[in-house]
This record gives structure tokens, C-alpha cells and sequence, in this order.
């Protein structure tokens, strides 16, 4: 079962941002069944790696959808992704060092900080492509000739 669940609440209206959102959740369920079966320090640390890297992937494609819309306050949004990305850090720092309670402070991390993140800034930021298409919705040029 799902720790960290998608949830309708969550969705933005942008599909690729949602969907990146519902893959952030799925990393983050990776990671905590990791933890949560006691599963090696090396299988946890790749699915943390995975967790971050996606995460650092999506905050840049997020950045740029938002620049390419000139979204208003886009320095204030990359911020509040900067200190996300320093809190899975942290979280790696833990894990690595051996540092009991990782698997809480992820929980806490999805459940007060990422979700409240894609619930607040993220929707505030992508309210105003609501009912327009927005670049990353415009379909692919057709290669008919
Ligand atoms: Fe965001």
C-alpha cells in the first residue's frame, strides 16, 4: 500500500506537472518502503539518489515551464524548490551517517513540506494557465506533409 497516496487535492490542472508531482510521491514510496523493511543502507541510499535526482529534474522543468509563462513570483517559487532540494539533502546526510528516524523525517518532508508546496505555491503559479493551453500542453507539430 501506498504511503504517500496521490490524491485529486493535489492536481494543478497541468498534466505534466501532475504527473511529475504523482512520480515524486512514487519516488518518495520507494524510498520509505526502503526504509520501512529495513532493507540495506546501499539499497536505500539508490532509492534516496532516485528521490533526489527527480526531484532536482522536475523543480528545473517546473522553473522553466514557469519562466516560459513569466509566472509572477517565479524568484520566490525557486526558493521554496532550493530549500526542498536542502531538505532531501539532508535527508541523504542522515541516511549516510547512519542517522536513525529517516524514514519520519521523510514522511514529515512529503506531508508538510512537498504536498503543502504542490498545494499552495505550485497552484498559486499555475492558476493563471487555467482554461488557457499552456506550452506543455500544445500537441506535438504534425509531421504530415
Ligand atoms: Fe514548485
Amino acid at each position: 500500500m501506498s504511503r504517500f497516496p496521490w490524491s485529486d487535492d493535489y492536481a494543478t490542472g497541468n498534466w505534466v506537472i501532475d504527473i511529475q508531482h504523482r512520480r515524486l510521491l512514487e519516488f518518495a514510496d520507494l524510498l520509505f518502503e526502503a526504509l520501512d523493511t529495513h532493507r540495506t543502507v546501499d539499497i536505500a541510499t539508490e532509492a534516496l539518489a532516485a528521490l533526489e535526482n527527480y526531484t532536482r529534474y522536475h523543480f528545473a522543468e517546473e522553473e522553466a515551464f514557469l519562466a516560459s509563462i513569466r509566472a509572477p513570483g517565479l524568484a520566490k517559487h525557486r526558493r521554496a524548490h532550493a530549500s526542498l532540494i536542502l531538505d532531501v539533502e539532508a535527508m541523504r546526510f542522515n541516511l549516510v551517517s547512519r542517522h536513525p528516524g529517516v524514514g519520519a523525517q521523510l514522511a514529515r518532508w512529503v506531508l508538510t513540506c512537498l504536498v503543502p508546496h504542490m498545494q499552495n505555491e505550485d497552484m498559486a503559479s499555475l492558476a493563471i494557465t487555467k482554461g488557457t493551453p499552456s506550452v506543455l500542453r500544445q500537441p506535438l507539430p504534425s509531421t504530415k506533409t
